[in-house]
């Protein structure tokens, strides 16, 4: 997302802890988490999240998954936006690490039978854990493949039951200025929030994802869990999440709130409909020179398009 300027030099390298030290840490500081509450949660069991940096187990190969080649893990983890650790792509990766994701609780509420406030283990675990390998494709013209770990949303939301009203599920990030530096900065209207329009959500790409490569989520991904709707623009993604409310109405989102000429609600991938600032016609994937053309709904659109069958995509973009 763009509301300051980048420096071409968003992250070093000299900057970036290295995948095993940051791994160590955060396996320590999981360990010790983990004895002092790890009694109270009872035993785990089935799509439970394993320790940090380790590897998930039990994963199904999802159906749904690009036979594409997955962009490489350490550009999938130094390159973020996660402006509540600061608007740098380096930024996120440098100081999210310290964010405490274990215990974790997600309050579901509004138009749904079961309304309360959830350990996440308890809203991942009765779910089967999939890889979904995706297209990711951010509004700032880059994308990437990533191999995703996560649960079906809509599988989850049929097991909260929303009601008839249940129009529009609108999501919420932590707000924590102490553990997360970039909320002391008014980047953007805190906590972030994103939405989306009950068919969406149902619809069978739609993941929480709690994980990647086949490991427990790194922070600066979006830990503990986080969505993925791989046909939209990369900021419908919203990570760390701790609210889920079921509504009547079209929720506000962090960026339509901000820039709404420039970003909506729908935000699907379209090649056809340019940002007031830049084209959209073309993307880069992380790693590679040369530009390739963006697809209508990030390449999904047999699987998606029906989903807005007879709206103005130049109006709800
Ligand atoms: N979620 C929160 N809470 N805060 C953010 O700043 N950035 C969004 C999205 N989710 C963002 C967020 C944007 S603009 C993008 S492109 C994706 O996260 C990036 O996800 P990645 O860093 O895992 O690639």
């Amino acid at each position: 997302m763009l509301i300051q300027p980048m420096k071409s030099s968003d992250v070093r390298s000299s900057e970036v802890t290295p995948k095993s030290i940051y791994l160590d840490r955060r396996r320590f500081l999981r360990t010790a988490a983990l004895a002092g509450v790890g009694a109270a949660m009872g035993p785990m069991a089935g799509a439970a999240l394993a320790g940090a940096g380790m590897k998930l187990p039990g994963l199904v190969k999802s159906s749904h998954s690009t036979a594409e080649e997955p962009t490489p893990y350490d550009k999938v983890t130094i390159y973020n936006n996660f402006y509540e650790f600061g608007t740098a792509k380096g930024d996120p990766g440098k100081y999210a690490g310290g964010l405490t994701t274990k215990p974790w609780s997600v309050a579901v509420e509004g138009e749904v039978a079961k309304p309360a406030v959830y350990d996440v283990e308890d809203l991942i675990r009765p779910h089967t854990l999939e890889e979904r390998i995706y297209r990711l494709r951010c509004v700032e013209t880059w994308s990437m493949v990533v191999p995703w770990v996560g649960i079906s949303l809509g599988d989850l939301i049929k097991r909260l039951e929303p009601t008839s009203k249940a129009k529009y599920v609108a999501f919420e990030t932590l707000h924590d200025p102490e553990q997360m530096r970039g909320q002391s900065y008014p980047a953007l209207r805190w906590p972030y929030d994103e939405g989306l329009r009950m068919d969406e959500a149902l619809h069978p790409l739609t993941i929480l994802a709690v994980g990647l490569y086949g490991e427990e989520m790194p922070n600066q991904n979006g830990a503990p869990v986080r969505l993925v709707v791989p046909w939209k623009y990369g900021f419908k993604c919203i990570k760390s999440i701790v609210r889920m409310r079921f509504q009547e109405t079209m929720p506000e989102t962090a960026w339509s709130r901000q820039t709404p000429g420039e970003y909506g609600f729908f935000a699907n991938v379209n090649p056809g409909v340019d940002h007031p600032r830049w084209s959209q016609a073309k993307e880069r994937r992380l790693g590679e020179f040369l530009k390739r053309k963006t697809l209508m709904f990030n390449g999904y659109a047999d699987e998606v398009a029906h989903l807005y069958t007879g709206m103005d995509l130049t109006k709800y973009y």
